[in-house]
């Protein structure tokens, strides 16, 4: 667990001066008792304050341009203590050309979340998809990938270090079969890219948590099956692994992934961490009262299954609106994904994740 900074956390936004000082006050444990307690039980907490309280955090993605969006940010700066930028930290963003670099849309996130006392999951540095075309559109000798790829992770691993709690170094290395995928770094660097990128980046910033990170490696099954071997080789390695991230994006209509407890404790066995990192749980539209009851749910299971987990860290939503989801555009006719519905307002699913917290 991150040692959190947010765990007295005194959320700012909602206290006048009076309240500032009496908060103040009792932080420094001048004021304090019954009365003191009684206010802290009516003041309504947060998914980050309930979930600190089990040592977790919870999270939610966020990207550049929803920014302006007054109302969104207010909620996303009060419920969280964890933020993962969707876009901004990914090659094509960081890296338009070849070795010159912007950290503009990364930064606006971080400088966001420092702004708001919370702590940031970076997302990712080797992945075969967002690429930039320099990289995409043209052949790599081993030797001139291999230089291109170090060079890429320390350059941004660095920018962020001491900013970030971790990094989603790799990410979505396998198929579902749990065969390596054929990505331009396997097929010109052979499986050894992933050993050397987390080597990488861990000289670039020794204190990041290093994760492999992917989709449908929530059940047990042959692509976690995968993970698990290739963890359990890197560890007996010496390679510096401290995280397995499951995306869980979910869909109502493919069935609920029942060994997820069962699968976070096999990692944690390992002696690493876990962390749900891009929960959504999707459904055909149009959304009925039904389907966001069984979503409702979901989220409260899957929460639990963390829960349950020593080295579960916490869950990090993808993005926590339906309003800025990613579902809509990449899987036409699903959608309502989120916890808040596109008005903003607390669907089902919030009050069961609230109830699982509790
Ligand atoms: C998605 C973003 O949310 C979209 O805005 C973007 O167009 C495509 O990528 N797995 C991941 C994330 O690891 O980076 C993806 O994010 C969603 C699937």
């Amino acid at each position: 667990m991150p040692s959190t900074s947010r765990t007295s956390r005194i959320p700012r936004a909602r206290l006048g001066l009076a309240g500032a000082l009496a908060a103040l006050l009792v932080a420094a444990g001048a004021v304090g008792g019954p009365a003191a307690q009684a206010g802290e039980q009516h003041r309504p907490k947060t998914l980050a304050d309930l979930a600190q309280r089990h040592g977790r955090y919870f999270g939610s993605a966020t990207d550049n341009p929803e920014l302006t969006d007054t109302a969104y940010t207010t909620i996303l700066g009060r419920e969280f203590d964890m933020i993962t930028p969707g876009n901004g930290m990914k090659w094509y963003a960081t890296e338009p050309q070849q070795g010159v670099f912007d950290f503009s849309a990364g930064d606006e996130i971080v400088d966001l979340a420092r702004a708001n006392r919370q702590k940031v999951r970076a997302h990712t540095l080797v992945w075969h998809s967002q690429l930039p075309g320099w990289l995409t559109s043209r052949e790599w000798t081993a030797d001139e990938l291999r230089a291109v790829l170090k060079n890429h992770i320390q350059t941004e691993v660095r920018h962020y270090r001491g900013k970030v709690y971790a990094w989603d170094v790799v990410n979505e290395a396998f198929n579902e079969d749990g065969t390596y995928r054929e990505t331009v770094f396997y097929k010109t660097l052979g499986p050894g890219y992933i050993a050397d990128s987390l080597r990488w980046a861990h000289e670039a910033d020794p204190r990041a948590k290093l994760y492999l990170n992917d989709y449908n490696v929530e059940a047990v099954g042959p692509k976690s099956d995968a993970y698990y071997a290739l963890a359990k080789e890197l560890k007996a390695q010496g390679v510096p692994l401290h995280g397995f991230g499951l995306q869980a994006h979910l869909a109502l209509q493919y069935g609920y992934p029942t060994t997820l407890e069962e699968n976070l404790r096999r990692f944690s066995r390992l002696g690493l961490d876990t962390a749900l990192t891009e929960v959504d749980v999707r459904m055909l539209l149009p959304a009925t009262e039904e389907k966001l009851a069984q979503q409702a749910d979901w989220y409260r299971d899957l929460t639990k299954a963390c829960l349950a987990v020593r080295r579960c860290v916490g869950v990090t939503l993808w993005d926590y609106t339906d309003k800025y989801s990613w579902i809509p555009a990449f899987f036409p006719g699903q959608g309502a994904a989120l916890p808040w519905d596109e008005q903003l307002t607390p669907k089902p699913a919030y009050h069961a994740i609230r109830k699982a917290l509790k």
